[in-house]
C-alpha cells in the first residue's frame, strides 16, 4: 500500500512511522488516521518486525486533530462517525512495543496519540499540551484521562483547563516523557532503543508490555496475580531456557521467539 501523509520505513526489525504533512504541522486528519491504522497493522502482522517508532519532523510530532476538518462537523456528524474514538486508538491495539520519538509539537490529539505508545522520547524542542479548550471543545482522544494519569491530577487540570504547553524539562519531571535527548539526535535514540528491544524474546517483550498496561486497568492486588501468572506462563518458551542458560555460560542468548 502506498501512503500520501505518513512515510513507512523497515529498518531491520524496527519498523519506522514518519508523520507527513509537514505544511499542516502534522495535523491529525482522516486519510492520515487512516493511513496510521494501516501501517500499524502492517507492521503487526510482519514477523520480521519486533519494534515500532511513531515520529514526526522537527518542528512537530503533531499539532492536533484537524482542525479545519474538524470545524465542518456537526453533533449528528461526529457522533454518527464515532469521531476520534473510531481508529485512533489502534495504537493502544498493537502488542508490539511502541515508541513516540516526539520533537516539536505534540499538541491536542498529537499529546494523546504520543500517550498512546508505549514510551515516550523527547527531543529538547518538544512541547506538549491539550489546547482544545481555547477552541471551544475539550481532548476527545482519551487527553483528560491519560495525561491525569501519567502527570496526576493537579497538573492534568492545569494543562487542560488553561491549554498551555509544557516544554520538554517539564514533561520529564513530571513523568509524561522517559528521557529527553538533543533535537538532532531523537530518531537514533529512539532507533537505538528500538533495536536494543528487537534483540530480546520477542513473547517475553509482548508480555512485559502487557503486564504494565495492565497496572492502568486493575487494581494493585489483580496487577500482581496477573504479572506472576504471566511470569510462569514465560517458563513455557524455549527463550526462557535459552536466556538462563546463555547467562550462566556466560554467552549471547539466541533467542527463537519461541
Ligand atoms: N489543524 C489544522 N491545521 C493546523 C493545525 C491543526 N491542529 N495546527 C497547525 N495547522 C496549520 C496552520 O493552520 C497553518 O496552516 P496555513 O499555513 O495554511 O495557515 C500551518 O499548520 C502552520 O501553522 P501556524 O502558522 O499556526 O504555525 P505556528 O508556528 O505559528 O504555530 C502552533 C504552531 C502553536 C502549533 C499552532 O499552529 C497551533 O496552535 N495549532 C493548533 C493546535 C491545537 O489547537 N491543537 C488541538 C486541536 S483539537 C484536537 O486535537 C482534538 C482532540 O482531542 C483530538
Amino acid at each position: 500500500m502506498s501512503y500520501e501523509t505518513i512515510l513507512l520505513d523497515k529498518r531491520e526489525a524496527v519498523g519506522v512511522i514518519t508523520l507527513n504533512r509537514p505544511k499542516a504541522l502534522n495535523a491529525l486528519n482522516n486519510q492520515l488516521m487512516d493511513e496510521l491504522t494501516a501501517a500499524l497493522r502492517d507492521l503487526e502482522a510482519d514477523d520480521e518486525i519486533g519494534c515500532i517508532v511513531i515520529t514526526g519532523s522537527e518542528k512537530a510530532f503533531a499539532a492536533g486533530a484537524d482542525i479545519k476538518q474538524m470545524a465542518e462537523k456537526d453533533y449528528t456528524d461526529v457522533f454518527m462517525e464515532d469521531f476520534i474514538t473510531a481508529n485512533w486508538e489502534e495504537a493502544t491495539r498493537v502488542r508490539k512495543p511502541i515508541i513516540a520519538a516526539v520533537a516539536g509539537f505534540a499538541l491536542g490529539g498529537g499529546c494523546e496519540l504520543a500517550m498512546m505508545c508505549d514510551f515516550i522520547i523527547a527531543a529538547e524542542n518538544a512541547k506538549f499540551g491539550q489546547p482544545e479548550i481555547t477552541i471551544g471543545v475539550i481532548p476527545g482522544g482519551g487527553g483528560t484521562q491519560r495525561l491525569t494519569r501519567f502527570v496526576g491530577k493537579s497538573k492534568a487540570m492545569d494543562m487542560v483547563l488553561t491549554g498551555r504547553h509544557m516544554d520538554a524539562a517539564e514533561a520529564l519531571a513530571s513523568g509524561l516523557v522517559s528521557r529527553v535527548v538533543p533535537t538532532e539526535d531523537l530518531l537514533d535514540e529512539a532507533l537505538d532503543t528500538a533495536e536494543k528491544i528487537t534483540t530480546y524474546s520477542r513473547p517475553a517483550v509482548m508480555l512485559a508490555k502487557e503486564s504494565v498496561n495492565r497496572a492502568y486497568e486493575t487494581t494493585l492486588a489483580e496487577g500482581v496475580r496477573f504479572e506472576r501468572r504471566v511470569f510462569h506462563s514465560l517458563f513455557a518458551f524455549e527463550d526462557q531456557s535459552e536466556g538462563m542458560a546463555a547467562f550462566i555460560e556466560k554467552r549471547r542468548p539466541q533467542f527463537k521467539n519461541r
